[in-house]
């Protein structure tokens, strides 16, 4: 049975959220295992100094580090359940609009603690995560592509491909729907088209991929 880890990040109601409704689209009729996390609606807490400790001694000594007071259980315990989820994914599905260019903090927060040091190692020193597809459905308001004004300030996809790929995920895809705000900010007017366009195409991507 294929496993779909499902993980929104968006700040808005799926009315308002348009990589809320096109990871709904994905993952509607799911046949397999399926889990939603939603950080927005319960934000993963940031990592704190126990977190750091622990991660430091598991760098220095392996795998296999117990937590060594109370702080450090908390630590883990926060952290070792989204790393379980993770692994036990065949698929994880993103919802990720670009906030300020970058990624949404509820992602960033969940991301720092699912990076914790040698999750992923197997026996072997290779990642589990191999075998994961991993999607990537993003959203922006503007537009980031070559020969666009802001083709230089995406730090949405570049960052996650370099994240996932340093955690071993191979099929890594990216979906994305641009111009998302041309019907609310006037001066994207010029825009409605390609927003339009946009979404057609980043629902076709996600239905031909199910
Ligand atoms: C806090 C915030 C910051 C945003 N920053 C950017 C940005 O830097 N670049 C951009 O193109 N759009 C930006 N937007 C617009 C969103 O990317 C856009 O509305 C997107 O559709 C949000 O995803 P959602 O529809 O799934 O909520 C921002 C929106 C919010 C709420």
């Amino acid at each position: 049975m294929t496993s779909l880890l499902h993980v929104d990040s968006s700040a808005s109601p799926i009315e308002n959220s348009v990589s809320r409704q096109l990871t709904a689209l994905y993952a509607e009729r799911w046949p397999g295992r399926y889990v939603h996390r939603d950080l927005a609606r319960d934000p993963v807490p940031l990592i704190g100094p126990a977190y750091v400790t622990l991660g430091t001694r598991v760098e220095r000594e392996g795998a296999g580090v117990l937590p060594a007071d109370a702080g450090e259980e908390r630590e883990w315990a926060l952290t070792e359940p989204l790393i379980a989820e993770l692994r036990a994914a065949d698929v994880v599905l993103l919802g990720v609009p670009m906030y300020n260019f970058g990624v949404p903090t509820s992602l960033k927060a969940w991301i720092d603690r699912i990076s914790f040091p040698s999750a992923y190692d197997d026996a072997a020193g290779q990642s589990v995560l191999r075998d994961t597809t991993v999607i990537a459905v993003l959203t922006r308001g503007g537009a980031y592509g070559p020969g666009t004004p802001r083709a230089g300030c995406d730090f949405q996809e570049p960052y996650l491909r370099a994240h996932f790929g340093k955690l071993g995920v191979t099929d890594l895809r990216f979906v994305c729907a641009e111009m998302t705000r041309a019907d609310d900010i006037p001066g994207l007017a010029e825009f409605r088209e390609m927003k339009l366009k946009s979404l057609a195409a980043a629902r076709e991507q996600l239905i031909a991929m199910r």
